[in-house]
């Protein structure tokens, strides 16, 4: 596997990252996924704008590589050879000389990108089968959820107790309002509309969220930003999950509650699949 580091693009074994690297002494750094369908990247205008915001709000400075970035994403892609791959870019704030949470100095930050093979989706080969297992977990992340910073120990957390059943992902609520999943934005199909919660919540912005909306519009799906109760959510004649790796993927069971099963033809998570 070849990266790209810090100018350079390496095999794998040879990239090099100070062990004071803000990334790994505080998590102090920004992220962004893109995906890259037939050798084709996917909205990438789009995660680069998001990218840009994340390291603004975050007061890390844009590097002149982040301003190239389609330029190393094309390198790595030849290099790796995947048809399909998710690249990933993480941009800490530098390495520090003492590890000290003010930074003394003008910093250079820490570029790594980084490529994996994008498995097909499973809902494209086969829609009928059944949807993924999710478990309702109380949101304990910060308030900040609209940067998309590689500290995501509140993400990651509740997926690996070891005393919880295994699922394939979490759905964060707080004081009884759905927000997202610990990887993914959430959608529900109810009483004829489709529902997913707004900006205003402490969400990320997904791209792919964003893209779906405008297309359901554009395709007469009526489709509202807004808050969605316990209750509206467990209630839902269908939830669907999306991100830039998964792009729709229906639900089938939160926690003991299994969905109530629907034809294909019937399912707007599937008409919804195809608008990508
Ligand atoms: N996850 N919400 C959270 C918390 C996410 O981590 C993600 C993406 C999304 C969906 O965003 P997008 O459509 O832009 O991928 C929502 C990515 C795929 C990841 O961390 O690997």
């Amino acid at each position: 596997m070849w990266v790209y580091l810090n100018g350079q693009i390496l095999k794998e074994d040879e990239a090099r990252i100070s062990p004071l690297d803000r990334g790994f002494t505080f998590g102090d750094g920004v992220y962004e996924v893109i995906p890259c369908y037939n050798n084709r990247l996917f909205l990438f205008e789009e995660h680069l704008k998001r990218l840009k915001a994340s390291l603004e709000l975050t007061f890390i400075p844009l590097t002149d590589e982040i301003k190239n970035l389609d330029k190393i994403l094309l390198e790595l892609q030849k290099k790796n050879k995947f048809l399909n791959q998710s690249f990933y870019i993480q941009v800490t704030r530098g390495v520090d000389e003492v590890r000290a949470h003010a930074v003394e100095k003008k910093m250079q930050p820490t570029v790594l990108v980084t490529s994996q093979e994008l498995q097909k989706n499973p809902y494209r080969i086969d829609p009928n089968q059944e949807g993924i297992k999710v478990r309702l977990e109380e949101d304990i992340r910060w308030h900040r959820c609209d940067i998309k910073t590689i500290a995501l120990l509140g993400n990651t957390l509740p997926i690996n107790n070891p005393n919880k059943p295994k699922v394939d992902e979490i759905i964060f609520h707080k004081d009884g309002i759905i927000n997202e999943g610990s990887k993914s934005n959430v959608f529900i199909f109810h009483k004829g509309k489709v529902l997913t919660p707004s900006l205003d919540q402490n969400i990320l912005p997904g791209i792919t969220r964003g893209y779906l909306i405008k297309e359901m519009r554009n395709n007469g799906i009526d489709v509202h930003e807004i808050e969605i109760s316990m209750e509206k959510f467990l209630a839902a004649e269908e939830v669907w999950m999306t991100s830039s790796t998964k792009e729709v993927q229906p639900v089938s069971k939160i926690d003991e509650y299994t969905l109530p099963s629907k034809n294909l033809e019937d399912s707007i998570w599937y008409k919804v699949l195809k608008l990508i």
